[in-house]
């Protein structure tokens, strides 16, 4: 069974989660489905209510004392979110809504500034759509293509194709660390070695990597990095980019608006010095203020129990689920974060999250986002089961025995 002592005030920690103790559909809740959004600690609920009953004001903007109580608060989060990936200078972080936005800036100023008819954008196939579109979209604009590196039958990244395909056209590699659909973790550190040896730079999708493996941009070397609030325990609104100085300068603001200028005539803008210039017009503060108290948790806990803990249960309910006639794990590449990905030859995966959500279950159906991940595997969807630090034994127990039921319902 999986080892709950690896995080020793599971309890206790379950406790801090109110929406944990939700009836739905008549029996106690069985949250499965983190890898979509996480739930959401007292400590992070309570410190959105405290920023609206007592601090909300908007930030670089006024003397008053709410004004600069918000702005204080504001940027304590950003040199918070600084130490937690390690970033070098709160230069080289900025705040956006979620991952999405951040790879759309980066693409959008790629799109302008950076890539030429005849470049490459080189993705892979686990990539999640958010990671995807804006560069396909950033290709259209300026005449590049976009490249795909292959995955093997495990869910694994082919790391000899990856090399195959790092040539002198390619100017942006843009992956994800940890495949949402799979679980894969890739080698992140050894593909940015590789395309740094070309000159290559790397943007990194941690949106599944941050909530669960501690983070040191620095580190791995990329020279972007996002991820997005609401999977680690925060607020929805906030996500993060990181770049290097060096690059951000070299892109182009993605909006205009206020709070991101230094002067503005009719004629003429110039803009404020970084992370400014990137965040045009009023954030979601209350969302920035709140995603503190997320951080500040998962420090507390530990990204190393965490990610000892997760791994325990997607073990166990692997090697549980594997063995019931029938059922196909899509994705068994070492290491995993904690996905479990599966098909059944008896039942749709949407029957199977639908039977599921009767028992009270919550699981993800569906292609994930990541249709061209589903064809390379052939199969149009599946049922993904995801694991955080408040998953338990039980919780895996509920999940098997879903999945038995699903198996005597449709045989
Ligand atoms: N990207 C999120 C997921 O994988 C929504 O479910």
């Amino acid at each position: 069974m999986p080892d709950s002592s690896l995080l020793p005030a599971i309890g206790t920690l379950r406790a801090d989660f109110p929406i944990l103790g939700t009836m739905a559909r008549g029996k106690p809740l069985v949250y499965l489905d983190s890898a979509a959004t996480s739930q959401k600690p007292r400590q992070v609920i309570e410190a959105i209510t405290r920023y609206y009953e007592s601090e909300n004001g908007n930030i670089h903007r006024g003397v008053h004392y709410l004004s600069e109580r918000a702005t204080v608060l504001y940027d304590e989060t950003r040199e918070a979110t600084r130490r937690f990936i390690n970033a070098r200078s709160t230069r080289e972080v900025i705040f956006t809504r979620g991952t999405t936005e951040a790879i759309n800036l980066v693409a959008h100023g790629f799109g302008s500034a950076v890539l030429r008819p005849g470049d490459r954008v080189l993705v892979s196939t686990l990539e999640h759509h958010s990671n995807i579109v804006p560069w396909q979209l950033a290709c259209e604009r300026s005449g590049a293509t976009l490249a795909a590196i292959p995955v093997l039958d495990d869910g694994s990244l082919d790391l000899a194709a990856f090399d195959g395909l790092l040539d002198d056209r390619v100017k942006l590699v843009a992956v994800t660390w940890v495949s949402n659909a799979l679980g894969t973790i890739s080698p992140v550190a050894e593909l940015v070695r590789r395309a740094h040896a070309r000159a290559i730079p790397v943007l990194l999708d941690g949106a599944q990597a941050a909530p669960h493996i501690a983070v040191d941009v620095q580190a791995i070397g990329c020279d972007f990095f996002a991820c997005s609030g609401h999977k680690m325990l925060g607020p929805t609104g906030v996500g993060v980019l990181y770049g290097t100085e060096q690059w951000l300068d070299r892109l182009p603001p993605y909006q205009g608006g206020g709070d991101m200028i230094d002067t503005v005539t009719f004629e003429r803008t110039t803009f404020a010095p970084l992370p400014s210039k990137f965040e045009a017009g009023t954030p979601d503060i209350a969302a920035v203020v709140a995603f503190r108290a997320a951080l500040d948790y998962l420090t507390t806990v530990g990204l190393d129990a965490i990610a000892a803990h997760e791994h325990a249960l997607v073990e166990e309910a692997t090697a549980r689920l594997s063995a019931i006639p029938g059922v196909h794990i899509i994705g068994t590449a070492t290491p995993k974060a904690g996905v479990v990905s599966f098909t059944m030859d008896c039942a749709h995966p949407h029957d199977i999250g639908t039977v599921l959500d009767s028992e009270g279950i919550a699981i993800r159906a569906g292609h994930h986002c990541a249709q061209p991940l589903m064809r390379r595997f052939g199969v149009p969807s599946t049922a993904r089961a995801s694991f955080y630090l408040y998953n338990t034994a039980e919780d895996v127990d509920a999940l098997v025995r879903g999945v038995e039921r699903v198996r005597q319902l449709f045989t």
